[in-house]
């Protein structure tokens, strides 16, 4: 038996969720069993747990989309018993059962290695968050950003992508202006590796013009919406955007003028079915630039009987930094 969260839907329709004991032989197929320590909570666990975004089909259902943990059974050659690992995305907490029970069965090719100098609690303070953080930086800079061509932007500050966005951008040498909604969070966000905070109200939505003054050599955006286009028009000669996410809306209404006239990118980032060999390369850049004091300093560690409250408030943007649960 385990413990673990269950979502289910009653015949209204309403999704709730509860603590129960969880025998393990309800555990979906997959090659690898895993002893999971840290789950985490993340936008998508908020939508999933709430019910929203028709992300779940099937209940009863185990959220939960990241996971670290040692490896139980393994019928994998990749992976034996008492192997590190961790899981980020694959649909692993939306279409198959997740990260909030103290075991998990999985398909050995979703699992990385855990990387070298990093700790389960570490790695998922680091998450789904973090790997898609650091895809969008690495996609930056694919597309030419360097750390003199200017400040790169970095948007939901306060949040799980931001936090770690701004402290990855800043172990790089890139001057870091962090747009947050929360003025509170400021010093946080300095500590983090941002020179400059700017007030979510100064760039929430656009003025109707197709160009502003340039401002920014990229951007890691988790917003999305009308932000996002504002962003467009104020994005230096060939900069990029990393488009990321969408807590401020998934419409986007902007001109193509920005890309015509200034070479702006928009590149998107999937960290979900990201391939392997991506992934990899990303753990690698974040083993070796993540500081685990700027992460401590993010971390929230909460336990699994907390995780249905802490799903309703990220959802309201009232999370701020990385929720890590501990679950064994
Ligand atoms: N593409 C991918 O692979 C991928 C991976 C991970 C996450 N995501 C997406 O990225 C987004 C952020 O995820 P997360 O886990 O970091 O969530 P999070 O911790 O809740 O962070 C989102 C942040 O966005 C800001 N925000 C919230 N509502 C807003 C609004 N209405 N207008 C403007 N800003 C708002 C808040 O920052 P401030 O308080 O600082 O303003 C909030 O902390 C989500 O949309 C998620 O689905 C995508």
């Amino acid at each position: 038996m385990s413990q673990a969260i269950q979502i289910d839907k009653d015949a209204d329709g309403n999704v709730s969720a509860a603590l129960i004991e969880l025998d393990s032989s309800r555990l979906p197929e997959g090659d690898v069993l895993v002893d999971v320590e840290y789950s985490t909570l993340n936008y998508k666990d908020g939508l999933v747990l709430g019910g929203l975004g028709g992300l779940v089909r099937q209940y009863p259902h185990i959220p939960g989309i990241d996971f670290a943990g040692t490896v139980a059974e393994s019928s994998s050659d990749q992976y034996s018993k008492g192997d590190a690992v961790v899981l980020t995305g694959w649909r692993v907490g939306e279409t198959h059962w997740g990260g909030y029970a103290s075991q998990a069965r999985v398909k050995s090719e979703w699992l990385v290695p855990l990387p070298t100098g990093l700790s389960t609690r570490h790695a998922m303070a680091v998450g789904t968050a973090g790997m898609a953080a650091m895809l969008g930086i690495l996609a930056l800079e694919e597309n030419g950003l360097k750390a003199e061509h200017g400040p790169v932007l970095v948007t939901g500050a306060a949040g799980g992508v931001g936090s770690i966005a701004c402290a990855l951008l800043s172990a790089s040498g890139y001057e870091v202006e962090a747009v947050t909604g929360r003025p509170k969070t400021a010093d946080h966000l300095r500590f983090l590796g941002a020179s400059k905070i700017i007030d979510r109200t100064e760039v929430e939505s656009p003025n109707g013009k197709p160009l502003n003054k340039e401002r920014w050599a990229g951007c890691i955006d988790s917003v999305g919406g009308a932000m996002l286009a504002n962003i467009l028009t104020q994005i230096r000669y060939d900069g990029s955007v990393a488009a990321i996410g969408l807590a401020g809306g998934a419409q986007l209404d902007t001109t193509v003028i920005p890309f015509l006239l200034r070479g702006v990118k928009l590149l998107g980032i999937d960290s979900v079915m990201c391939p392997y060999e991506k992934r990899l390369a990303a753990w690698k850049r974040l083993q070796s630039d993540i500081s685990t004091d700027k992460l401590e300093q993010m971390i929230n560690e909460v336990s699994l009987a907390d995780v249905p409250a802490l799903g309703r408030q990220i959802i309201k943007g009232e999370v701020q930094g990385r929720t890590v649960v501990k679950v064994s």
